[in-house]
């Protein structure tokens, strides 16, 4: 095992990923950020330079922080944020996982504002995981994009009377790559001249694995590479037996790997169409292309086929419309994981957006609707509280369902404890009419059951438990229920939430305290507590 230092320097900078001109918040002047690229066993060790005017914090999203969950990087959860002018070092070690991850800011919804960045780990056991040979290897970034700040758009998404209307994205970018015409946006500071189409070269005759992340806020997209077939190799870390379609759909935070073979005689350039699920969106954006192309030549195109395009751009298919999840339900995994028999603990979650006081649109789970607590996070409290005995710091989780009401005339805490190590269920009823894709911090679950309407009154006795598709984001659509099993194993405090960053910084996350009797015996680090002594954790958004 190998210990991989980098130096991240986040800064804030006026960029035209696609012409138009927007402030960003970006990782050593890069955007996507940087590639990290290791070998399971490997320490990870990120020294982050905050140079931005705003605070904030990097998650490792996947990464199960077996023994470090202070490094989990979840402002208001594991840690205060960085401040403007501060310094913070993530170490910690990739163990027991491998696959394609990300990482992302987790302080607000500064992920939509340049703070993504692929995060890729190789197994030893790649080649028979992956049972399917490759030539080459290769990140895919998708993403909604927006052209103004997210602290701008969140207090406008959480003014009253706003009715869950989520900031609406006005394109979407592959590899952080797309050209709009600046004539179509009359209002905005464009020059194109520099922007460019994502482009793949790729050797023909041969499979080329694609490594699909969705770092968006808010859209899904359909993904496709026209007159492609390709199989399914990996979900969210997990290998799995190659399953082929022809389309992909992709939910934020969710990664998929493909493997394609160019063995197409048609032609020598294709597109590779990533479109929006726009039928999803509470409101429309006039300055909105909802499709991104990214072009695949094959090599053997002499010279390079640099300014040919492929023909046609219609969209060769009918479009999606339906806001759900890919239907994973025949995929398995090539390492079979049955999951437990039954669960210790169901937890029933309650997911709605509703309008509470002041007409503030909130998302809710059960009664509960968080707002973070970004100078006091909760490992912290939990660790003072401990070695304190102080019970106003443990009393509000010491039970399943904490309560601190300060804000609202609701719950703004919901905390699922357990000690030792239990099964638990999540099966999860959606009283909204949009889909939300849920991530669990610090595990991977196995994905039980999905549908539409109620869960049936069997549910528990029809379950498939031999080997069932193991993720990490998974989403319940419109109306519809999904349901997760876990196994407790990991000490710490670890987020649970819709990943659509908006409803997340709206109230839809609430937290797992698990293996509280091993958390109970822990000191943090000097530099975890240092930072919340620092000036700058107001990150100035309202209401
Ligand atoms: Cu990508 Cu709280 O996570």
């Amino acid at each position: 095992s190998t210990r991989r230092d980098y130096t991240w320097v986040i800064e804030d900078v006026e960029h035209n990923p696609d012409g138009v001109y927007r402030p960003m918040m970006v990782i050593n002047g890069q955007f996507p950020g940087p590639l990290i690229e290791v070998n399971e066993g490997d320490t990870i060790v990120v020294q982050v330079v905050n140079k931005a005017t705003n605070a904030t914090s990097i998650h490792w999203h996947g990464i199960y922080q077996n023994g470090s969950n202070w490094m989990d990087g979840t402002v208001g959860v594991t840690q205060c944020p960085i401040g403007p002018g501060a310094n913070f070092t993530y170490e910690f070690r990739v163990d027991g996982q491998s696959g394609t991850y990300w990482y992302h800011g987790h302080h607000g919804v500064q992920s939509s504002d340049g703070l993504v960045g692929p995060l890729v780990i190789h197994s030893e056991d790649e080649k028979s995981l992956q049972r399917i040979e490759y030539a080459s290897d290769r990140v895919v970034i998708v993403q909604d994009h927006y052209y103004d700040l997210s602290g701008a758009l969140i207090m406008d998404y959480l003014k009253p009377d706003r009715e869950n209307a989520e900031p609406v994205p006005a394109g979407a970018l592959i590899n952080g790559q797309n050209v709009r015409n600046c004539d179509d946006l009359p209002n905005r500071k464009c020059d194109n001249s520099t922007a460019r189409l994502a482009e793949f070269n790729l050797e023909p005759g041969k499979n080329h694995r694609l490594r699909f992340i969705n770092v968006g806020a808010l859209a899904t997209f359909q993904i496709q590479l026209d007159e492609h077939e390709f199989a399914i190799t990996e979900v969210d870390g997990t290998d799995v037996l190659p399953q082929y379609h022809h389309r992909l759909k992709i939910q934020p935070a969710q990664r998929y790997s493909i493997v394609i073979n160019t063995n197409v005689t048609t032609g020598e350039a294709y597109w590779l169409r990533a479109r929006m699920v726009t039928h999803c969106f509470a409101e429309e954006n006039i300055e909105m292309a909802a499709e991104v192309w990214g072009i695949v030549r094959y090599t053997s195109s002499s010279p390079l086929l640099v300014n040919v395009r492929p023909s046609s751009r219609d969209w060769p298919e009918t479009i999606e419309l339906d806001c759900n999840d890919m239907d994973t339900s025949g995929l398995r995994p090539v390492i079979a994981i049955p999951a437990p028999a039954t669960a210790d603990d169901v937890l029933y979650l309650r997911v709605n957006f509703e309008i509470g006081a002041w007409k503030l649109s909130r998302g809710f789970f059960n009664a509960s609707s968080w707002r973070a607590p970004v100078s006091s996070p909760t490992l912290n409290r939990l660790i003072e509280g401990y070695s304190t005995s102080n019970e106003s710091f443990t009393s509000s989780l010491s039970s399943h369902f904490g309560y601190n009401s300060a804000a609202f005339a609701t719950l703004r805490e919901l905390v699922y404890q357990t000690t030792g190590i239990r099964t638990i269920d999540i099966l999860m009823q959606n009283f909204n009419e949009g889909s939300h894709p849920m991530h669990l911090h610090g595990y991977k679950f196995w994905v039980l059951a999905q549908g539409h309407g109620y869960p049936p009154k069997d549910v528990f006795s029809t379950l498939d438990l031999t080997n069932p598709l193991r993720r990490d984001t998974v989403a319940i659509e419109a109306f519809g229920w999904t349901l997760l099993r876990f196994t407790a194993d990991n000490a710490g405090i670890w987020a649970f939430h819709c990943h659509l960053s908006w409803h997340a910084e709206a109230g839809l996350l609430m937290q797992f305290l698990t293996k509280a009797d091993e958390v109970a015996r822990w000191t943090l680090p000097a530099e975890n507590i240092g930072l919340c002594e620092l000036e700058g954790h107001d990150r100035g958004k309202g209401p």
